[in-house]
């Protein structure tokens, strides 16, 4: 990314408490408007993180720039940014408007001003007709709601948010995450959004940086983290995996021959390989990227099915392959499926796969 498109610049930012290093190092870059998520296991370092960006924490080294500005001595509530909690933090005694309109109080409106914005933030959150209702008279989800109005009603620049659906029910969740999509889209501000939930981070995310024990292992699209994780690390965090080794056979004219010893051979482009002949390979491939078949047939590794799951729109096999320790997993879609369906646990059955489907990882 260019200086120019960078937003939100975080450089060489290390956290200590005390002797015990919350943060060891990170450096990246957020563009302007964009759903830029934290993901990572409970205390990886998220929210210290978010804090640094909200100026609640100091960092211990490094710099943080928003929108070209150097933060460091910037005290928090003179930064472009406001901050949405899990735990709402709404004030339960008072009415929705008044919640909304909390922070307007030290702005000195006239009153008609101050009514149109609260009016505008109502629609915005889909509360309308709920203005004079007491707070602790909504559920949560609409409470969720009010703090976010009341956190954009400031037009902040930045809105960090830490884990806000982590108190809501499934079902609940699901709409929120709908809702603050279309919301961030609406207002068109930077969303620095915090959670440990990988399957909302990719549905909400234009990037995401997955963290883990203080460090950023790697920052990318949804996409790009689902289709070429760098890090056997990464791809165990996202979605389910198996995990191959191969070993390099030979590297000719810019194609490299692994060989995976149960599953054969396999060519991959030796641009991706920093590897040398001889030496062991990291190799990963998604459940769904190899065919199950109920014959034998051309270049298929043979195995036999010991566990089937149904979940709904898809199923997931477990075959044993002799020669390899791990179960390699395998999923289909249901649809136009119901042969593969009915297999019995301990049916002899065969995988395939394209090449092109193994990602080869990084050397750890
Ligand atoms: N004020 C603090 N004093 C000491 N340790 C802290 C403090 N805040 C956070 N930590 C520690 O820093 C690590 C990261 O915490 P945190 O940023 O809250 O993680 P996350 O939000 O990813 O769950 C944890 O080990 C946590 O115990
Ligand atoms: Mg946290």
């Amino acid at each position: 990314m260019t200086p120019s498109e960078s937003y939100i610049s975080i450089r060489n930012v290390g956290k200590k408490f005390g002797d015990f290093e919350a943060i060891e190092s990170i450096s990246m870059d957020i563009r302007e408007g964009e759903f830029f998520s934290l993901l990572g296991a409970s205390g990886c370092g998220k929210t210290t993180l978010l804090r640094m960006l909200a100026g609640f924490e100091t960092p211990t080294r490094g710099d943080i720039l928003i929108d070209g500005q150097q933060m460091n001595d910037v005290p928090p509530f003179e930064r472009p940014v406001n901050m949405v909690f899990q735990s709402y933090a709404i004030f339960p005694h008072m009415n929705v408007r008044d919640n909304i309109g909390y922070g307007l109080r030290r702005l000195k409106l006239p009153r008609a001003k101050r009514n149109d914005m609260i009016d505008e933030m109502l629609e915005l959150v889909q509360l309308q007709g709920y203005g004079d209702r007491r707070s602790d008279a909504l559920s949560g989800g609409q409470r969720q709601r009010i703090a976010l109005a009341r956190a954009l009603i400031l037009k902040p620049k930045v809105l960090l948010l830490d884990e806000p659906l982590g108190a809501l029910d499934k079902r609940l969740r699901e709409q929120m995450q709908v809702e603050l999509r279309r919301l961030q889209r609406s207002v068109g501000i930077t969303f620095v959004f915090v959670t440990h939930d990988q399957e909302e981070a990719l549905t909400l995310s234009d990037r995401i940086a997955v963290m883990s024990g203080g460090k950023v292992l790697q920052v990318d699209t949804p996409d790009g983290l689902y289709e070429r994780p760098r890090t056997r690390e990464v791809a165990g965090f996202i979605g389910s995996m198996n995990f191959i080794e191969g070993k390099v056979l030979s590297r000719v004219n810019g194609h490299a021959t692994l060989g995976l010893s149960a599953f054969g051979e396999i060519q991959v482009d030796a641009k991706q390989i920093g590897f040398v002949e001889g030496e062991a390979v990291p190799l990963a491939i998604r459940p769904e990227k190899i065919e199950l078949l109920k014959e034998p047939s051309e270049g298929a590794v043979p195995g036999s099915l010991e566990l089937k799951s149904y979940h709904g729109e898809r199923s997931y096999f477990q075959v044993r392959v002799d020669g390899c320790d791990d179960l390699v997993s395998v999923s289909t879609q249901n649809a136009g499926r119901a042969k593969l369906r009915a297999l019995e646990e301990g049916a002899a059955v065969w995988l395939k796969w394209r090449d092109d489907a193994f990602i080869v990882l990084d050397k750890n």
